[in-house]
């Protein structure tokens, strides 16, 4: 083994653009896809490749992209660029917060955030091989617009990159594309980079003009072509950022289908590269799996579903719901049309039903909130049945009061619980009722005045309507004894 072959790596993610086409208040690497910012999917794939050093440059926005890498990359130096623009300043920058780092330094864009490991990995690869001073990685492009242009010369030896902006006609009909990905050997770029002039369209230090240095000082240039082109894409606007999240979640996708999953609609499925589904999982169209999901074997969500942090249990049933922060046990069945909000423990078995809302309440195993109602800050036993319409009342005003029901109640229909209340087990309550007070077990709790019928009212108050004549009709129907004739068959 050579001692090329033995060298340590280094990265250097470059970050401290404005990104000024994404037109945004957010840094363009913080945009998200698939529920983690651009910059996330470099540090991600750069950690896999085990390097000795990470530093991560950074100036727009500096304190933002820095508390990001902090969160995601604990271990990367953070190195602020000064007021020379371009990416050629931000690696010499990159390169002294590596002290006096002597290996290979690969080099990453935080807005090019499809690469996969294994790409990365034959770069290495091939600029060790090849005993490399500089290698890039480039793409062939249907529409090359917007990229360096790789040049080569009449042997096919790579010659220099030209940036669009600097490019002639003739030379941005080139269709092999500089993806903004390298590997360099750390001397050799240390002693280029103090080179690189502003002389450009952009007056910018580019990156790039290293590749010229290298091949007049006569050292080898190596290209590694990347086997997906679409994996090179670089996010410059909110287009290519749609796009490349299409692009990632097509790929999250086809990875669960290959896992046992049943996406039906993998054009309208969207699921975040933290979400875990286990097999036999079915996801029908239009359906969210965000965040740091987790799906159990055999359950069935969607169609119309968002799922943001939520844990759902095997063979579980979640029908047009949004949903975050819940926990959804097995078998249970929610929705259609359920709000399910964080804190919402569903146990096995439940059901919370149609057009129902909950929040930071607690549903025990076999319990039904079935229809056209609203549980906050409860507290629900095992083998529950609210009738349609239960209202918590938990907030008076001033602060939020918890809701307890034991196991085994039963309410009537279009009931008010006002906390702070407590309904004992097995206790039952009447339609209507507007529990202020606690119920003990075993109790019937009835909160309604007893009915009273005002006989004849209608057509003594409001002569000459339709009810009136409706009722006068009945009552004349009765009198000749039709009325009874009818009920009775
Ligand atoms: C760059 C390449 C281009 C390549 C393309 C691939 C140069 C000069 N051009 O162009 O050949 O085809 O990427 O996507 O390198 N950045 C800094 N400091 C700066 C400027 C940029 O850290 O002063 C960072 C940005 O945050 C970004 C990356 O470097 O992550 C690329 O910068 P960008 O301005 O997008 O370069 P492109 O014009 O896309
Ligand atoms: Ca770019």
């Amino acid at each position: 083994m050579s001692e090329a072959h033995t060298a340590p790596l280094a990265v250097i993610v470059l970050a401290a653009g404005q990104g000024t086409r994404m037109r945004s208040r957010l840094p363009k690497v913080l945009h998200p896809i698939g529920g983690r910012p651009l910059l996330g999917h470099v540090l991600h794939t750069a950690a896999t490749l085990s390097p000795a050093r990470i530093a991560v440059v950074v100036r727009h926005e500096r304190d933002r992209v820095a508390q990001t890498v902090a969160e995601l990359s604990p271990d990367a130096v953070v190195v602020d660029q000064d007021e020379v623009p371009g990416t050629g300043r931000a690696v010499e920058l990159g390169l002294d917060g590596l002290d006096d780092f002597a290996g290979d330094v690969l080099v990453l864009s935080a807005d090019v955030p499809l690469l996969e490991s294994v790409t990365l990995d034959a770069l290495v690869a091939t600029h060790r091989e090849r005993a490399a001073s500089v290698t890039l990685l480039s793409a062939v492009l249907p529409d090359p617009t917007g990229y360096g242009r790789v040049l080569r010369d009449a042997s096919g030896d790579v010659e220099r990159i030209v940036e669009q902006k600097d490019a002639t006609d003739h030379e941005a009909e080139v269709d092999e594309i500089n993806a903004g990905v390298y590997v360099f050997r750390a001397d050799a770029l240390r002693r280029h980079l103090s080179k690189v002039g502003r002389g450009n369209a952009q007056g910018e230090k580019y990156l790039t003009d290293v590749v010229s240095l290298a091949r007049r000082a006569g050292e080898r240039i190596a290209v590694g072509i990347a086997p997906d082109p679409a994996a090179a894409l670089g996010v410059n606007d909110r287009a290519q950022l749609a796009e490349a999240a299409r692009l990632l979640n097509a790929r999250t996708v086809r990875r669960w289908q290959l896992a046992g999953v049943s996406v039906l609609d993998p054009a309208t499925t969207w699921i975040d590269v933290d979400a875990t589904l286990e097999a036999d999982v079915t996801v029908m169209p239009n359906t969210q799996i965000l965040r740091a999901t987790t799906i159990a074997a055999g359950a069935t969500i969607g169609p119309d579903t968002s799922l943001v942090d939520c844990e759902v249990g095997e063979d579980a049933v979640v029908r047009r719901t949004d949903a975050t922060l819940a926990v959804i046990g097995a078998r249970a069945n929610v929705g259609p049309f359920a709000y399910l909000r964080a804190g919402t423990v569903l146990a096995a078995d439940g059901k919370i039903g149609t057009f129902v809302e909950t929040k930071n309440s607690t549903i025990g195993e076999g319990s039904k909130v079935p229809h056209l109602s609203y549980i906050g800050d409860t507290t629900i036993g095992r083998g529950v049945n609210l009738g349609a319409g239960a209202i918590t009342a938990n907030y008076d005003d001033i602060a939020k009061h918890r809701t307890e029901i034991g196991d085994e109640v039963h309410s009537g229909s279009h009931n008010v619980f006002v906390a702070p209340v407590r309904i004992g087990d097995g206790a039952k309550t009447g339609a209507g009722a507007v529990i202020r007070k606690d119920v003990p077990a075993g109790a019937l709790a009835l909160s309604v005045a007893p009915q009273r019928n005002v006989e004849g009212w209608v057509e003594n108050n409001r002569p000459g309507t339709a009810a009136a004549d409706a009722a006068a009709r009945a009552r004349s129907a009765q009198e000749s004894g039709d009325g009874t004739q009818r009920q009775d068959g």
